[in-house]
């Protein structure tokens, strides 16, 4: 059985290796396609275009993420946004521009070389001023206790063995009333035992780490965060999903078989949400649909339920609001148990 520190030593390894070698051979994780052009974020429907121009090509060739955080954190001028592994600066650089000169960015990864990376990035995009890194694991981050407005995170967590020590983290970090904007991988629903067992094995991509969606949340809510709104849920499809199989590219992390990738299909999700530290969250969109208001003007539906925390005695709220076609991940499958306000 792998321990959580071979498990870290090995993704610390590939992720630093990945770095070191500039993203070794231009291949994005097993995709076999060379990023080209700043197009290739956009055409994988993370980035667009305007954000994509603001980051220097470093940021963009090592990127490794599975979602757009500061696309949806709602970032404010003069906030201090922490990103938990940064890898080489993409949304570090996306960051630092909306909170402007008045604010702060501090990027935190655990690979010496990314760091090297995402600091080289962000002197390419002239932010050195508004921007830290720090190398640090994220199940103990080197930063003191709410020094944060934001955590943000793009496709790591589920790369951890201890979710519950980083969520922990996030939380101990951030200022009260502070919140997280994430993006991650999770399971919909069990997957076959023996596929699990070796995606494992070998902590595959960023499909070996990851968990069910249930106890994801569990684990987030756990760590005292409310009001989760679930952003988006997608489905990676079969080229995503070998994609991120083997992410940071297969010089780096074996390309898992054929029929171990067939047997998930469907079933590993993309996932964006963010959750509070104890206060609704100041959005336009946390506004309208948080928890203390009007849960009937949440278009185009709300879903909210009141849970007992394990371990804990206190009940907690927690809400997800969907922003396009609700069936696409409710009620098909009620991975945790909400109850539906529709709209
Ligand atoms: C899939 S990459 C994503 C990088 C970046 N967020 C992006 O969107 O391009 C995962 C990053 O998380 C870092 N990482 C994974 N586990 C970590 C841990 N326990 N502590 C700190 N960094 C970690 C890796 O070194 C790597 O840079």
């Amino acid at each position: 059985m792998t321990t959580e520190e071979n498990i870290k030593d090995i993704v610390k390894g590939r992720y630093d290796a990945c770095a070191e070698r500039g993203g070794g051979e231009g291949v994005v994780c097993c995709s076999g396609e060379t990023p080209a052009s700043p197009s290739f974020g956009a055409e994988h429907g993370l980035y667009s275009q305007e954000e994509l121009s603001l980051v220097p090509e470093t940021g963009f060739t090592l990127s490794r993420g599975c979602g757009n955080p500061t696309g949806f954190a709602d970032l404010q001028s003069g906030e201090i946004v922490v990103d938990f592994g940064c890898g080489a600066g993409i949304d570090v650089v996306l960051a630092a521009h909306k909170v402007g000169a008045g604010g702060k960015v501090v990027g935190v990864d655990f690979a010496p070389h990314m760091i090297e990376r995402a600091k080289q990035t962000a002197a390419e995009a002239g932010l050195t001023e508004t921007t830290e890194f720090v190398v640090t694991d994220l199940g103990r981050v080197e930063l003191r206790d709410g020094v944060a407005d934001v955590v943000i995170s793009n496709c790591v967590i589920n790369l951890c063995p201890d979710k519950e020590a980083v969520y922990h983290e996030a939380f101990r970090i951030l200022k009260p009333g502070g919140r997280i904007a994430i993006s991650d991988i999770v399971y919909d629903g069990k997957i076959d035992p023996e596929a699990r067992e070796r995606f494992q094995s070998t902590w595959a991509g960023c499909v070996g780490g990851a968990i069910e969606e249930d106890r994801y949340f569990q684990i987030v809510q756990d760590a005292g965060f409310t009001a989760v709104e679930v952003i988006a849920r997608h489905p990676l499809q079969p080229k995503e999903l070998e994609e991120m199989a083997c992410c940071p590219g297969p010089e780096f992390t074996p390309i898992p078989a054929k029929k171990d990738i067939a047997s998930v299909e469907g079933k590993v999700i993309s996932i964006k949400f963010r959750a509070s530290k104890g206060a609704s969250i100041p959005t336009k969109l946390g506004a309208i649909c948080g928890m203390s208001v009007d849960l009937g003007q949440c278009a185009p539906g709300t879903a909210s339920r009141s849970s007992q925390n394990s371990g804990s005695p206190r009940t907690e709220n927690r809400t997800a609001t969907w922003t396009s076609n609700p069936r696409s991940w409710w009620p098909s499958s009620p991975r945790w148990p909400l109850t539906v306000t529709p709209a």
